[in-house]
């Protein structure tokens, strides 16, 4: 099935890992045998029809749904999906409860308009009944054997159509999100950093936890897997993972000089008042009057303000990771 369709667009990577490139996103799937597939992540409700126009010319069907982490850009894909194959949803339900609780108590930002709402809305009550918890379903991880370097993020196991994946704790994206790990060592990073052209034209990428943010994205270069797949957006080998985790660090440091420039010409300058000089430095316009904006670079500011250190925090950090494909743990029997 090595095939690339130019208009349902399935390119196969390694193993039985192929993804969807949609330009803004790259959507894995795992074919786990001759008819089923699970997906990592469905993007929009506009991802949809492009899936299963991919999933219908090569036979197979959508069993199973692993969430990275419940944005819409990620999940309301699955409407559709769901109406077409019934598949099982698996995801974290701290981060499915968060998702909830901020939908239904936090006001809707200026750049949702009513029908993407109502569409988050569908996909979450969606979800919320068809969910298969990881923190049901997936085990602590056992495949680590000898190495103990405390350095290394927690993971788990889950188990799919009798396939392992690997869970990576990364909670710097969301309260919750993950970065999988197909049993062919393709390791899908979803939302923890970004590549491509979309970090060539980012300013501020969200962050729900800048401190924790920091701290994964510092230790990626690290990270032993001969393939990755950035959500926003593409395909790299191990070969440029270095480069990728130094560019998305720069962006934060970028970030940091600003503040410095400004704290400089004048040190007690309030929250907002920093804020608005922060996005007029860098000449941000769009997104202003969003809350996932502003709560990024208020925490880029008090990061700074009480992060003296802050360029040493941004220094790569390189946990020793047991060789890669060397899991006997990780991979099933047959
Ligand atoms: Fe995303």
């Amino acid at each position: 099935m090595n095939i690339i369709y130019k208009d349902t667009k399935i390119h196969h990577l390694s193993g039985n890992t192929y993804y969807f490139s949609l330009g803004w996103a790259t959507i894995p799937f795992y074919v786990a045998d001759r008819t089923h597939a699970i997906m990592l992540d469905t993007g929009l409700s506009s991802s949809a029809p492009i899936i299963l126009r991919g999933m219908e010319r090569e036979g197979l069907k959508v069993s199973a749904i692993i969430h990275s982490h419940m944005h819409n850009d990620h999940i309301c894909g699955d409407l559709l999906v769901y109406q077409e194959y019934k598949p099982e949803i698996y995801g974290s339900e701290t981060d499915l409860l968060d998702a909830v609780h901020t939908f239904e108590h936090r006001p809707p930002d200026s750049d949702k308009n009513e029908e993407e709402i109502i569409e988050i809305r569908r996909t979450l009550s969606l979800i919320e009944h068809r969910f298969h918890p990881f923190e049901k379903y997936a085990e602590p991880n056992s495949f680590m054997g000898a190495v103990h370097d405390p350095e290394l993020p927690y993971t788990q196991t889950l188990n799919v159509l009798g396939k392992a994946f690997l869970l990576i704790d990364d909670p710097g994206h969301c309260l919750d999100h993950k970065m999988i790990v197909t049993p062919d060592g393709v390791c899908y990073l979803a939302d923890s950093i970004m590549y491509g052209q979309r970090l060539d034209h980012s300013k501020i990428p969200y962050v729900y936890d800048l401190g924790d943010s920091i701290r994964v994205r510092r230790r990626l270069g690290a990270l032993p897997f001969p393939e990755f797949i950035a959500a926003h957006s593409g395909v790299f080998s191990r070969d440029e993972l270095e480069e990728v985790e130094r560019k998305n660090l720069e962006l934060s440091r970028i970030v940091f000089r600003h503040i410095a420039a400004i704290r400089a010409a004048e040190p007690n300058l309030s929250l907002k008042r920093s804020m608005d000089a922060l996005y007029d430095r860098m000449s941000i316009h769009n997104y202003r009057d969003t809350s996932w904006l502003n709560d990024t670079v208020r925490q880029y500011i008090e990061y700074y303000d009480s992060h003296p250190d802050w360029e040493q925090q941004l220094q790569p950090v390189r946990p020793v990771w047991p060789v890669w494909p060397a899991w006997p743990r990780f991979r099933m029997p047959g």
